[in-house]
């Protein structure tokens, strides 16, 4: 299955999935890799490992709808069956993702519903939760409420910042994400009218 990953910074999770394609029997490789931000670090990264990378500034564009067109005339081009959000700060519209529905998924540092948006950790500290979290979930016209595919748990320690508890959480991406592209280019799991459906999980 061919894997576009749109990043919007250092890119550590589109790192994990480079890596993890790159293993013979996954059934996946990821062919380009797009940002919004021409500075961003995951760029060198991916271009290190030969895939192709393109960066779409959005202060190039006169409006979000001709930012978007831009992107969507190159992922034309990369006829993608998978595209992954990592680290991408960027909300997609609703026409954009209506082209996609299905086969865009993304990567949320929080055990989603709970704490949709920004500054997770610091949330989850706040509220005095025990357990932390990331979640991998179908991209759709809301932001962070797709349905899931996969999520995993994190303990959080007394004294976690929310950058000691980010750095927690990231690991574990690194290792969920992975996970559930296999699941998605394996067809084990796949949206169906609004819901995550997965095969039979386990034995
Ligand atoms: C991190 O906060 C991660 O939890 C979230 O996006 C941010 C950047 O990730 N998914 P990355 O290193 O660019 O993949």
């Amino acid at each position: 299955k061919r894997v576009v990953v749109f990043i919007s910074g250092g890119g550590s999770n589109m790192l994990a999935l480079a890596a993890a394609c790159e293993a013979q029997d996954f059934p996946a490789e990821v062919v380009a890799v797009i940002s919004d931000k021409a500075s961003a670090g995951g760029l060198a990264k991916a271009a290190e490992r030969g895939i192709a990378t393109f960066a779409f500034e959005r202060r190039d564009y006169a409006s979000k709808a001709e930012h978007e067109a831009a992107i969507l005339a190159t992922l034309e081009t990369l006829s993608p069956d998978i595209v992954c959000l990592a680290g991408y700060m960027r909300l997609l519209s609703g026409e954009f993702i209506q082209r996609l529905e299905g086969r865009i998924i993304n990567i949320h540092p929080s055990l989603l519903p709970l704490f949709p948006g920004l500054h997770t950790h610091q949330r989850a500290i706040d509220a005095g939760m025990r357990i932390a979290g990331c979640t991998v979930h179908f991209v759709t016209e809301g932001m962070d409420e797709g349905p899931i595919l996969a999520q995993a748990a994190v303990p959080v320690v007394t004294g976690d910042t929310a950058d000691s508890l980010a750095a927690r959480v990231l690991t574990v991406e690194h290792k969920l994400y992975p996970l559930a592209l296999k699941l998605m280019a394996e067809g084990k799991v796949r949206m169906e009218d609004g819901h995550a459906v997965r095969e039979q999980q386990g034995t």
